[in-house]
């Protein structure tokens, strides 16, 4: 029998909203301060990583790894992070990046679960201030999670949270780390962005208004009917 899918899992910063933009201003203020730069095609290596990890790698890219304490760094990720969270005060519903909420809609009126898997410790925050608190069934605490992504252990939370086998999910992503951790999740993976970027997802829209649930069904049964032949 093929398999059957259950649930949709999604990323929030960079999926939902646009916080991943959030994230590379406070990052890059941050960096400056501490005679660091770094471009876009670097921040993408930030996308989806947990807040200690970040900052570890953008301490490496300024090749001063060595030169700060722990305390240091606790210091710079409490300030990257205050400055984050002034950056996202503002946000409201209407910050829901274009297409989400009619797909959510079409996803729920379809049966199928909905959960949040994010890195972040802001994620509670950033859905309520987006009204989206209500149309999942599950949101992971990353703060109960050990191991960042590309390590599906959050995609798996997810699962298990929703009730349901990984290879039932699809996760959903705007990262490369997240679609990794997806694909070793044994779940169908979505990107949403740059195809070569996201070039290991299952199948990538170029944006969040091109979703469309008709063809990411369509990908996944296929998918599923290739990787478990029917009995014969
Ligand atoms: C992810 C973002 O969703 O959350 C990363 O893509 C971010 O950029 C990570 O570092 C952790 O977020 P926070 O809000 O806990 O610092
Ligand atoms: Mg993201």
């Amino acid at each position: 029998m093929g398999k059957t899918l259950e649930a949709f899992i999604f990323d929030l910063d960079g999926v939902i909203t646009d916080t991943a933009e959030y994230h590379f201003l406070a990052w890059k203020a941050l960096a400056n301060e501490l005679g660091i730069d770094f471009d876009r095609d670097f921040n993408e290596k930030l996308k989806g990583v947990s807040r200690m990890d970040s900052l570890d790698l953008i301490l490496e890219h300024g090749g001063k790894r060595e030169h700060f304490t722990p305390e240091d760094r606790e210091k710079f990720a409490a300030q990257k992070n205050n400055h984050y969270k002034e950056l996202i005060k503002n946000i409201t519903p209407n910050d829901v990046l274009p297409g989400i909420k009619t797909f959510i809609e079409e996803i729920k009126k379809n049966g199928f679960k909905i959960g949040l898997a994010s890195a972040s410790k802001n994620a509670f925050t950033v859905v309520d201030s987006l009204g989206l608190t209500e149309s999942f069934d599950t949101i992971v605490d990353s703060a109960k999670i050990s191991k960042g992504k590309p390590d599906p252990e959050i995609f798996l939370t997810a699962a298990k949270q929703l009730g349901v086998k990984p290879e039932q999910c699809i996760g959903i992503e705007d990262a490369a780390s997240g679609v990794d951790a997806i694909n070793s999740a044994g779940m169908f993976s979505v990107g949403v962005g740059d195809h070569e970027i996201l070039s290991h997802a299952n199948l990538v829209f170029s944006s969040t208004s091109e979703l469309q649930l008709k063809t990411i069904l369509k990908a996944f049964n296929e998918n599923a009917s290739i990787s478990e032949p029917l009995e014969a």
